[in-house]
């Protein structure tokens, strides 16, 4: 590192990994599709794996016109796609590419319904918004009598009559979905926005691939970090 970055980060007493890190941050909005993106945001590009960017950033791979989240494939593997980004209010909307491929039948790998709550995936400085819906999937290791189904609302399923999926309103933050333990059945969260009103389960693609929401904490709330507004 040069001495006078040194120099900088000392006046400016930045922790030395943050400071190295926005020399190469862009500092313009950069569009990818429909998305601007911008800082605390950062496109890295396709070729690079490691990047001094995004020590401080949140890295944005931009494949197709469309923004993932996360530069390391390792990490993401273009799992989330953002939709959205409010600079505002710091939030933003996020796909579950995977979850959803999951359903796909035709494809190559047989149809499965999520396993792994989303929050497992996603940790700080990202937090799940309680703005979100959540759905739970259910895989039972036997079908459910019908008349279970219809008092629970349970819907099933493209993955057969052993998957089931239903809303369980919005996450009280405690995390805790004790009452929705059935029996006999694997159960996995994954949280939706459903701008739209309340969420059916029936609609559990389209809740799942119009996103949901989470905010961000700044790693500094610092006068170097912004000269915009
Ligand atoms: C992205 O930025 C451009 C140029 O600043 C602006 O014209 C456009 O409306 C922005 N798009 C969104 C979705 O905010
Ligand atoms: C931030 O603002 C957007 C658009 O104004 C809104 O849709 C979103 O729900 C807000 N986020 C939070 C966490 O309230
Ligand atoms: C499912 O697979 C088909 C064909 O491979 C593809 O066209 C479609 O986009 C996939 N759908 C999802 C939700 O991944
Ligand atoms: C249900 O769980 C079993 C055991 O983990 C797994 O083998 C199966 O693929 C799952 N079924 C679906 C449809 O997700
Ligand atoms: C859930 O996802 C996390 C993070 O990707 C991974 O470490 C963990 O093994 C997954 N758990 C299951 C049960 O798939
Ligand atoms: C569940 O699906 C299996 C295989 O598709 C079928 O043989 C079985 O009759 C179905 N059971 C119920 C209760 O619908
Ligand atoms: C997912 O969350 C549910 C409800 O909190 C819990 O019962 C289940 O064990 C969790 N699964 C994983 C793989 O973390
Ligand atoms: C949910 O959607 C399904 C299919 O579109 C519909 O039959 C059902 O009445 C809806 N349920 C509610 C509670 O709106």
């Amino acid at each position: 590192m040069a001495p006078s970055s040194l120099l900088l980060f000392l006046v400016s007493s930045v922790p030395a990994m943050l400071a190295a890190g926005e020399e190469d941050c862009p500092t313009v909005s950069v569009a990818c599709g429909k998305v601007n993106i911008t800082f605390l945001f950062a496109i890295v590009p396709d070729e690079m794996t490691e990047t001094s960017c995004g020590l401080i950033g949140f890295q944005v791979r931009c494949r197709n016109n469309n923004p993932y989240l996360g530069y390391n494939n390792r990490l993401y593997g273009h799992q989330f796609q953002i939709l959205d980004i409010f600079y505002n209010n710091a939030s933003f909307l996020l796909a579950d590419v995977h979850k959803l491929q999951g359903f796909n039948n035709s494809a190559s790998e047989k149809c499965h319904a999520p396993t792994n709550n989303s929050s497992n995936n996603l940790g700080l400085p990202f937090s799940i918004s309680p703005n979100n819906q959540n759905l739970i999937f259910y895989n039972c290791t036997k079908p459910l009598l019908e008349e279970e189904r219809w008092s629970r609302g349970l819907v099933e399923t493209t993955c057969g009559n052993m998957t089931f999926v239903r809303v369980a309103g919005r996450s009280d933050g405690s995390g805790s979905y004790g009452s929705y333990f059935l029996e006999g059945c694997s159960s996995t969260v994954v949280p939706v926005l459903a701008r739209y009103g309340h969420a059916n389960a029936s609609n559990y693609k389209e809740l799942i691939s119009d996103g949901f929401l989470l905010t961000w904490e700044a790693p500094l709330k610092s006068g170097i970090f912004h000269s915009s507004n």
